[in-house]
């Protein structure tokens, strides 16, 4: 297997000499003669631990080349890795025209050959360029994507500084396309590899570099700010978060990481609050922690909104209270959602047999009054009933996706990702 690499930049680079190191034949292509010559004398493009033997090596051994020629490059390889830049536009969006101009050099090439070729997008490229560049390619070569050629989504996970350790121990690899074909090569060059293989959707391979790198820098920005709030009281950040990142089980953990309702309860809002409020009084900005509720608060607006653009007046309610388990029903997200689905004059029927309205009691019994007066009225035992009295049903609690196997006529709003989502005649997911 031979692989052609665009751009020499920090993955292309890294991936040249690593993939030479893998035994594979590498022929590296850029635009500039600089970069071209360097490879050829032997020599690595950037400054990074590892890569300089790597390329020289490489080199030596004949396995690796440059050139400023890239259909000689597709011609002489059986993939091509894309991993010129992508940088911002000043407003944000992404420049692609590299990758773009890449693909129609790759199509012109292609042109030339007969052979099934493989190319990966390994640049970040926002969802939908895998499509883009098939159909450049197939415009500019006249060959068809998926049977002369496939294009993959393979986005890389090195972090500058430690690249070249990162490409032989990823996180893992991550493979969309539509070609099966195209996604057994890439499985076979990454054989050595010891990381578990992801094949996905090309969407999915293509949004997850974004997702990870901003949860990256959020983790950053939120140590940060407890770090700011722990020093003006004199509280020593590092004991604090070593103790924080000892538990494996909620907080350095998958846990609470599944897209779905808003978060409620006693605990979060209240605490929430209280971490922002203590951050307001020691004069600190902190704009994370600030914007938490706001967020959350917008799910629960994203919800009603989901809910009344289908003009239906009569909604179900199924589960009430904040979680599963519970009969909590104090800042729970669902509550707030029915306050404001009443407010705009829906009729509600609830069903939440976790709810006993004779066992409420205490704060959470005066919550629920003050939040839904006619609460009484609006709480149903019947769930049979709640559904076939509803146009359009609301599912916040997974256990009632059961009482739901023949209701083909209603709407479902899903806020927790039931099981069975291809089910149902009419059925819309709050955030997937
Ligand atoms: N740097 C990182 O740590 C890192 C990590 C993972 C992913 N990425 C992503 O990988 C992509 C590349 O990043 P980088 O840091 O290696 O970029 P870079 O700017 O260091 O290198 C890009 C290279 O592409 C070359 N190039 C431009 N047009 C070309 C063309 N038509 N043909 C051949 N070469 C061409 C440039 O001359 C340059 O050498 C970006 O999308 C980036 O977001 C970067």
């Amino acid at each position: 297997m031979r692989i052609s690499i665009f751009g020499l930049g920090y993955v292309g680079c890294v991936s040249l000499g690593c993939y030479a190191h893998l035994g594979f034949k590498t022929i590296g292509v850029d635009i500039s003669e600089t970069k071209v010559k360097m490879i050829n004398d032997g020599v690595a493009t950037i400054h990074e631990d590892k890569i300089d033997d790597l390329i020289k090596i490489g080199r030596n051994q004949q396995k690796i080349e440059a050139t400023l020629d890239s259909s000689y490059a597709v011609r002489n390889s059986d993939v091509s890795i894309i991993c010129v830049g992508t940088p911002s536009t000043p407003n944000g969006h992404l420049n692609l025209d590299y990758i773009f101009n890449v693909c129609k050099e790759i199509g012109e090439a292609l042109k030339l050959k007969n052979d099934f070729h493989t190319i990966a997008i390994r640049s970040t490229v926002f969802p939908g360029t895998n499509q883009k560049c098939s159909k450049i390619i197939e415009e500019i070569s006249g060959r068809k994507c998926n049977s002369d050629f496939a294009v993959v989504s393979n986005p890389e996970f090195l972090r500058e500084a430690t690249a070249v350790d990162d490409f032989f121990d990823p996180p893992y690899i991550v493979i969309g396309s539509s070609s099966q074909k195209a996604i057994d090569i890439f499985k076979s060059i990454h054989k050595d590899i010891n990381a578990p293989v992801f094949e996905t959707s090309i969407e999915v391979a293509e949004m997850i570099k974004y997702v990870n790198n901003s949860f990256h820098a959020l983790k950053v920005a939120f140590a940060n700010e407890i770090g700011r709030i722990c020093k003006k009281q004199g509280i020593d950040s590092h004991s604090l978060m070593e103790i924080f990142m000892a538990d494996t089980k909620l907080n350095i953990s998958p846990y609470y990481l599944r897209p779905g309702f808003a978060y409620g309860g006693s605990c979060l809002p209240k605490d929430l609050k209280a971490l922002k409020t203590m951050s307001h009084d020691l004069y600190l900005k902190t704009p994370i922690i600030d914007s938490i509720e706001n967020s959350n608060d917008s799910h629960i607006q994203l919800a009603f909104e989901i809910i009344s653009k289908y003009n239906k007046k009569n909604i179900g309610i199924l589960g009430l209270s904040f979680k599963s388990g519970s009969d909590d029903l104090r800042n729970s997200p669902m509550v707030t959602l029915a306050e404001i689905l009443i407010g705009k004059g829906f009729n509600l029927k609830i069903f939440d047999d976790e709810i006993n309205i004779s066992n409420l009691i205490g704060k959470n019994k005066e919550y629920i009054e003050a939040k839904l007066p006619h609460f009484t009225n609006l709480l149903y035992n019947n769930i049979d009933q709640v559904i076939d009295d509803s146009e359009l049903l609301v599912v916040a609690k997974k256990s009632y996706e059961n009482y739901l196997v023949n209701v083909n006529s209603k709407i479902i709003i899903d806020l927790v990702r039931m099981k069975k989502t291809t089910d149902f005649d009419y059925y819309e997911g709050i955030c997937w």
